[in-house]
C-alpha cells in the first residue's frame, strides 16, 4: 500500500471547485434513465451517452475531478476507437470504478439490504488498476421505515453493511485504489429530518469504528454520504438552511478530520436543491474537510433530457451548466 499515492489521489478528487461525476449506473439502472427519453438500452447507446459526457468541455477539465465508471464502461471505446478511460484522463480527471454488485435483500430482515460483491474483489481490483482506475466506489443502502419491533434500520443491517464497507476499503487500499465509502441513508419514506439525522449519525459512528478496527488509513479514503433531509413523503419538508445546518452538524459529530474530503450523493434531490444545499454548507460554515459533490442524477438528468438520444450539442451545453453550478457550490460561490 502506497499511502502517499492514495492521499494524493484522494486530495485530487476533492480539489477546489471540482467534484465527481457518478456515471456508474448498472445496465438495469441506466435502462430506467433511457426509458424517460424513449431510448433503447443498447451497448452503443450507453457508449454514445457517456462519450458525449466525457468529451464535454470545459466541464470535464474545470469541474469534474473524477468519474465513477461501470464495469462495461471502463472497457469501452469511443466511436473513434479511443478508450473512454483515455478521454477522462486527457481532461485531467481521474477514472474510478464501481465495484459492488448491488444491494440485495438482507436475510432474516424484511425491508433491509446488504451490499454484495466481496468475493473475488482482490483480483478484480488488480485488473481495474491495470485498466486505469485509481479510486473505487461501494454503496451500502440503509432504508428508514417500519414500526415498533420492526423498526428499520436494525443494528444488524448497519453492522453487516459497515463491515462489508470496511472489508472493501481494506482491499482497495491494498491495491493502491482510493475507496469511496458510501453508506447511503435513503430519502424514501415519510420520516422527518430528525429521524434522518439519527440514522445517519448512528451509521457514520459505526462506520468509522469499523474502518478503524479493520485498519483503514483514513487519509486514503473519501466519504460519500447522504445529506440530512426530510423523507420524500414527510409533510413537513425542512428548509435548505436546515438541511445544510443539520448535515454539517451530523458530519462534524461523526467524521474524523483526517478524512481528506466528503463528496455527497444527490439521492433523488432536485438538481437545484442538491446544488443549493452544497453551496450553503460551503458558504456559511467552517469545515475541517472540503465538501463537494459526487452526483449521478443531479448532474445527468438535465443533460439526458437535452441530449434525447441524439443532440450532442444540447446535451453538452446542459452538462456544462450543471457541472459549473455544482463547481461553484463546492466553492460556496453559487447563486440562483
Ligand atoms: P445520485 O447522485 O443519483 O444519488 O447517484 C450517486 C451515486 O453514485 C449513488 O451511488
Amino acid at each position: 500500500m502506497d499511502i502517499d499515492q492514495l492521499h494524493e489521489i484522494a486530495l485530487k478528487m476533492v480539489a477546489p471547485g471540482k467534484g465527481i461525476l457518478a456515471a456508474d449506473e448498472s445496465t438495469g439502472t441506466i435502462a430506467k434513465r433511457f426509458k424517460s427519453i424513449g431510448l433503447d438500452n443498447t451497448e452503443e447507446h450507453r457508449r454514445d451517452w457517456r462519450e458525449m459526457l466525457f468529451r464535454t468541455e470545459p466541464a470535464m477539465s474545470e469541474h469534474i475531478s473524477g468519474v465513477i465508471l461501470f464495469d462495461e464502461t471502463i472497457r469501452q471505446k469511443a466511436k473513434d476507437g479511443t478508450p473512454l478511460v483515455e478521454l477522462i484522463k486527457a481532461s485531467g480527471s481521474v477514472p474510478g470504478i464501481k465495484v459492488d454488485s448491488g444491494a440485495k435483500d438482507l436475510a432474516g430482515s424484511p425491508g433491509e439490504k446488504i451490499t454484495e460483491g466481496l468475493d473475488g474483489l482482490r483480483g478484480r481490483l488488480e485488473e481495474y488498476y491495470r485498466l486505469g482506475a485509481r479510486f473505487a466506489k461501494w454503496r451500502a443502502v440503509i432504508n428508514i421505515g417500519g414500526q415498533g419491533d420492526d423498526l428499520v434500520p436494525s443494528p444488524y443491517c448497519i453492522d453487516t453493511n459497515v463491515h462489508a464497507l470496511a472489508r472493501y476499503a481494506a482491499l482497495c487500499q491494498e491495491a493502491n485504489i482510493v475507496p469511496i465509502v458510501e453508506p447511503e441513508v435513503i430519502m424514501d419514506g415519510d420520516h422527518d429530518i430528525e429521524r434522518c439525522y439519527e440514522v445517519t449519525e448512528f451509521t457514520l459512528k459505526r462506520l468509522y469504528q469499523e474502518l478503524f478496527e479493520q485498519g483503514i488509513v483514513l487519509e486514503g479514503t473519501i466519504l460519500k454520504p447522504n445529506m440530512i433531509v426530510s423523507g420524500t413523503d414527510c409533510p413537513d419538508q425542512a428548509s435548505r438552511e436546515e438541511v445544510a445546518e443539520l448535515t454539517v452538524q451530523c458530519l462534524k459529530n461523526t467524521v474524523p478530520a483526517a478524512v481528506p474530503g466528503i463528496a455527497f450523493l444527490s439521492g433523488g434531490q432536485s438538481d437545484e436543491d442538491a446544488t443549493a444545499h452544497l453551496n450553503i454548507m460551503n458558504a456559511a460554515y467552517d469545515l475541517p474537510w472540503p465538501l463537494t459533490f459526487s452526483y449521478g442524477r443531479a448532474l445527468q438528468a438535465a443533460p439526458l433530457q437535452a441530449w434525447n438520444g441524439k443532440d450532442v450539442e444540447a446535451g453538452q451545453k446542459a452538462f456544462n451548466h450543471r457541472a459549473r453550478m455544482n463547481g461553484l457550490a463546492a466553492l460556496g460561490e453559487w447563486s440562483e
